[in-house]
């Protein structure tokens, strides 16, 4: 079965498309076949791998996915890009929910994994990408707000939990911008896990310069800089995603 992997978190610069993009890219050199869905209208995971935007939204406005989806230099990774539109996310206010996950997991049945990379908002986009997952997966900020707004998303996600004919999981949180040099890092570590215990994933990821010069060469720091502490993060992470089907 696909696993449908939302990347979610209100807080903008999170590390949202920097994880959907690792992680899209790690599984697949891993021998998966996957697809990174970019929900975003800032649309970043697209141009981060050279591609440009769409005129509409494929997942918005149903039209068939393979008429969109685009190959990467990753044999086995795809992309469906994202779109500026502003009509997407106003269609959305209208239509069922529903309809984007019947209509993304129809397109999507050859694919091992599905990352969407989703808004920092939330809103119906956001909404529409979980409903549509079988899972999210949450990277938190090591800093001082990280926790703040979480209640409001964590909400959104049981609302769609409760749904019925939803198959929504929590996949796991991940702190990202580690460093353990610092005292912050540490007190938001230890809140996070007596929070969420064990969703929480042992694998953090450290900040680390290499992971945000990748997207300006058009890759993910797994490619960009396989040997950079942020890549072996990075590595790490997909193994333990993998680990917990
Ligand atoms: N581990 C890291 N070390 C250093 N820089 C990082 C790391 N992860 C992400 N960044 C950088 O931080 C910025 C925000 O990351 P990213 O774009 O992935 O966050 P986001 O949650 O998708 O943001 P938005 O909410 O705007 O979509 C980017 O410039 C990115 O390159
Ligand atoms: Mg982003």
């Amino acid at each position: 079965m696909t696993r449908i992997v939302c990347i979610a978190n209100q807080k903008g610069g999170v590390g949202k498309t920097t994880t959907a993009g690792n992680l899209a890219v790690g599984t697949a050199k891993s021998g998966n076949q996957s697809l990174l869905v970019d929900l975003d209208p800032q649309c970043n995971s697209t141009t981060a791998f050279g591609v440009s935007p769409g005129e509409a939204h494929p997942l918005v406005q149903q039209q068939p996915l393979h008429e969109s989806i685009v190959q990467t230099t990753n044999k086995r990774l795809d992309l469906l890009p994202g779109s500026r539109s502003f009509n997407d996310t106003s269609q959305l206010e209208q239509s069922d929910l529903m309809s984007v996950h019947d209509h993304l997991e129809g397109g999507v049945s050859s694919y091992d994994f599905v990352f969407i990379d989703c808004p920092p908002s939330l809103g119906r986009l956001t909404e529409a990408a979980l409903t549509a997952s079988t899972e999210v997966l949450m990277p938190i900020q090591c800093e001082y707000f990280a926790m703040e707004g979480l209640t409001q998303m964590i909400q959104v996600i049981r609302r769609v939990m409760r749904e019925e004919s939803n198959s929504l999981e929590f996949g796991g949180i991940l702190l990202t911008m580690y460093d353990p040099a610092l005292q912050l890092t540490h007190e938001v570590d230890e809140e996070v896990r007596d929070f969420f215990g064990d969703i929480v994933f042992d694998t953090v990821i450290p900040r680390d310069v290499a992971v945000s010069e990748a997207p300006s060469h058009g890759l993910a720091a797994i490619d960009y800089a396989p040997r950079s502490v942020g890549a072996r993060a990075y590595i790490e992470l997909c193994m333990e995603v993998l680990d917990r089907e």
